[in-house]
């Protein structure tokens, strides 16, 4: 396969959608002397309403795409996919000699060291139906009650971007009737939710996680260690998606403040059609 050398020693990033950009604001924030590739794969979004089975020939495809840019870490920004290859991460990591990171295993474990007795998880179908957070927390503490609620209506809403506050409300309100009022914090369980985040303040006093924060927190432990010498002295960021060019173009420069034109790569990765 061609490899693209230019590329080099990037933070390779992937999510269905919008969602992942939830991750790279942050890591952007946090890491700003990088190269970053984000990938949406919007031909195919949703995942998390997927088959195990559609879901692995996906992100076996993205990251074999991802690896031609030899990228020095593969973020799996999307819980999703995260949930699918919870355990076979390391297996990856070492067989491509490239570190790979989920979104869950970071929040998972550390949030197991807080005073929370009870926590509720809102995800994709997928993830919610793989018990994934659950099994993970409970795993390092089986005293926390985590209840997972799979929220189907959420991703369309936000990649949507066009619904009133109203309709929002709404949606959001339905998943808020089926969540413990007991619940001491709710993990947004996919990378899209972040973006719903201050309407969920409006409506809920609960406290609300990003498992981002976690992940980052981890990448500042291990890989990404701020070193003397940074690589680049600026952020870069290459985006590519499968489909919806403008749409992404137009959300990342909103959301992530990008200045001037935003060029958004049109790629077709799919050998795969779901
Ligand atoms: N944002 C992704 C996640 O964290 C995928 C959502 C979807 O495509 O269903 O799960």
């Amino acid at each position: 396969m061609e490899t693209n050398n230019k590329q080099n020693e990037s933070i390779c990033l992937f999510d269905s959608g919008i969602g992942g950009l939830t991750v790279l604001k942050k890591l952007i924030n946090k890491f700003p002397n990088e190269n970053y590739i984000y990938l949406a794969d919007l031909a195919r979004v949703p995942f998390g309403d997927k088959t195990k089975e559609e879901i692995k020939k996906i992100v076996d495809e993205i990251i074999e795409w991802l690896v031609t840019f030899k990228p020095k870490i593969i973020i799996m920004a999307c819980n999703t996919s995260s949930a699918l290859l919870n355990h076979q991460l390391s297996a990856i990591s070492h067989q491509l000699s490239i570190p790979i990171y989920g979104m869950i295993q970071s929040c998972a474990t550390e949030i197991t060291k807080s005073k929370h007795k009870k926590i509720s998880v809102w995800a994709t179908k997928f993830v919610a139906e793989s018990n994934v957070y659950k099994k993970t927390i409970q795993n390092n503490n089986p005293d926390i009650t985590v209840e997972e609620t799979a929220c189907q209506k959420l991703v369309p809403m936000i990649e949507g971007l066009s619904f009133t506050l109203e309709e929002r409300n709404k949606i959001i309100n339905e998943y808020l009737s089926q969540t413990s009022k007991d619940s001491n914090a709710l993990i947004l369980g996919c990378t899209h939710y972040p973006l719903i985040s201050e309407d969920l303040k409006r409506l809920t006093n609960i406290e609300i996680i990003d498992p981002a924060d976690y992940l980052i927190n981890d990448l500042c432990r291990g890989l990404l260690q701020q070193s003397s010498t940074p690589l680049h002295t600026s952020t870069q960021i290459s985006l590519y998606t499968t489909a919806q060019k403008e749409k992404l173009e137009r959300f990342s420069k909103l959301y992530l403040h990008l200045k001037g034109d935003v060029k958004v790569n049109l790629i077709n990765l799919n050998k795969i059609t779901i």
